[in-house]
């Protein structure tokens, strides 16, 4: 990447992020990038001279949000000519034809791999009649480049790109690239930048961390990784998302159960209980086997909490099928599940299964299973009432200024008052009112 002096100086960007971790960290790179060229940040779109949009295609949802607010630009580029509209991230990457038909107001398009491109992209694009589209199919290494983070207490650090699992639901790996670890060094380095300006909780993030190294073919592990960066002074709290249930070692829990920063929480998504399902899916694992590592995991790690992603819906799912989920979320007892209708996404293999579920049945069985997972995540929460927990502080809440907000090693949410001057604190707090989603408390 070059980058002259500062050629937009005086300009504002907006960035509007969709999707995951992944695309969050991505879009501090694309800020990053602007900054380095002279931008600074704007309020909202309505004062930006450039609006980039970083996008998530992984539900029908996703998108259609992102198209809707695209659309809604149009007023604001009639109004000023001189906005520079950009869209990226995984729409792109899956259908860069859609984007410019369905936006023809757009300036630039560019895919997951070629955000180092900004630069270039960004000078071609204030001079073009036509919008500018710079796509590559695949990754061409991992270049390392300047961030813009939120300044907050805890931070993503980038440990894999891509994803090689080919779940047949699934659109990341085609829209990602395959599963590209960084380098141990680069990660540790960043690790310790980060430290030193202050952050005391570190993400390790990766689509499936915990087949980490593979690709670099040394034999290097995410155990090892997370025993190295466990040992980096001054962080506070380690975590990593997401683990894969099939790839989720024996040697990962020992990692968690001996390092003293890694924080006991667990998020395995079962997608899927009956067993099936999770074959068409794809999954490597079965229900029973899934079992057996929520055992394990709570044998070496006690006082842990566990959360998960469920799938409602995929083709073929009959009502026995549905009440094997229902019944692997009694076994588990989940403290929280992120749930998902089953959104066709077009060119996966599941797109093309035969005996889609109809909306309605997806949609009846989705309610029955968040009424299930409510009731849990509000026991479990209950047995919290009067305990008294170690919160990282993340600063006031958005509504009352004198609410803090933190969480729990076991990343739960907790609200209480305190001052502005514990950001960044680890401190204890006592559960007085727990609730499904989150818990209040006091200071102690
Ligand atoms: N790599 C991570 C994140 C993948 S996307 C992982 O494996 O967990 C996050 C979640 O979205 C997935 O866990 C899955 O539950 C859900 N998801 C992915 N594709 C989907 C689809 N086509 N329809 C509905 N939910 C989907
Ligand atoms: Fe998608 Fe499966 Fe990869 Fe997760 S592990 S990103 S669900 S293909
Ligand atoms: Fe969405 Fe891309 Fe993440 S499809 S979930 S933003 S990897």
């Amino acid at each position: 990447m070059h980058i002259q002096d500062k050629p937009y100086k005086g300009k504002k960007y907006y960035i509007r992020t969709y999707g995951c971790q992944m695309n969050e960290r991505d879009s501090e790179t694309i800020a990053g990038i602007l900054t380095a060229l002279g931008y600074e940040g704007a309020q909202s779109e309505r004062t930006a001279d450039l609006i980039i949009f970083n996008t998530c295609c992984v539900r029908e949802t996703a998108e259609r949000k992102a198209y809707g607010r695209l659309n809604a630009l149009k007023r604001l580029k009639r109004k000023n000519p001189d906005l520079l509209i950009g869209v990226g991230g995984c729409m792109a990457q899956k259908d860069r034809e859609r984007v410019l038909s369905t936006v023809p107001h757009v300036d630039f398009v560019f895919g997951t791999h070629n955000i180092q491109e900004l630069p270039e992209i960004l000078k071609e694009a204030t001079t073009a009649r036509k919008p500018v589209v710079q796509l590559w199919e695949e990754a061409r290494g991992i270049p390392e480049l300047p961030s813009l983070r939120s300044g907050g207490v805890s931070a993503y650090v980038t440990i894999t790109h891509g994803c090689t699992n080919y779940c047949s639901y699934c659109i990341v790996p085609y829209v990602r690239g395959r599963e590209l670890s960084r380098r141990p060094g680069d990660i540790i380095n960043e690790v310790r930048r980060l430290v030193r300006q202050g952050y005391g909780e570190i993400t390790l993030l990766g689509q499936n961390v915990n087949t980490y190294g593979r690709d670099l073919g040394e034999g290097f592990t995410f155990a090892q990784l997370l025993r190295d960066v466990n040992s980096v002074d001054g962080l506070r709290r380690l975590r990593y998302t997401t683990s894969h249930p099939r790839d989720f070692s024996t040697d990962i829990i020992e990692a968690v159960r001996d390092c003293d920063k890694v924080c006991e929480h667990f998020h395995l998504p079962l997608q899927a209980g009956s067993n099936l399902i999770l074959k068409k899916m794809n999954r490597g694992y079965t229900r029973e086997g899934y079992l057996r590592l929520i055992e394990k995991v709570r044998k070496l790690v006690p006082a842990n909490s566990i959360s998960t992603d469920i799938i409602v819906g995929f083709p073929g799912e009959t009502e026995a099928d549905f009440a094997d989920t229902l019944d692997m979320v009694r076994r588990v007892r989940f403290d929280n599940a992120f749930t998902f209708l089953f959104s066709p996404r077009s060119g996966t293999p599941a797109a093309d299964m035969p005996e889609q579920v109809p909306l309605g049945v997806k949609k009846e069985r989705l309610n029955r299973l968040m009424a299930l997972q409510d009731r849990i995540s509000r026991d479990i929460n209950e047995k919290l009432r009067g305990q008294e927990l170690e919160v990282l502080v993340e600063g006031s809440s958005k509504r009352r200024k004198e609410i803090l907000t933190g969480r729990t090693r076991t990343n739960k949410l907790v609200l209480f008052a305190g001052g502005e001057e514990l950001k960044g604190e680890l401190v204890t707090v006592r559960i007085t009112r727990p609730q499904t989603w989150n818990l209040y408390g006091e200071l102690i």
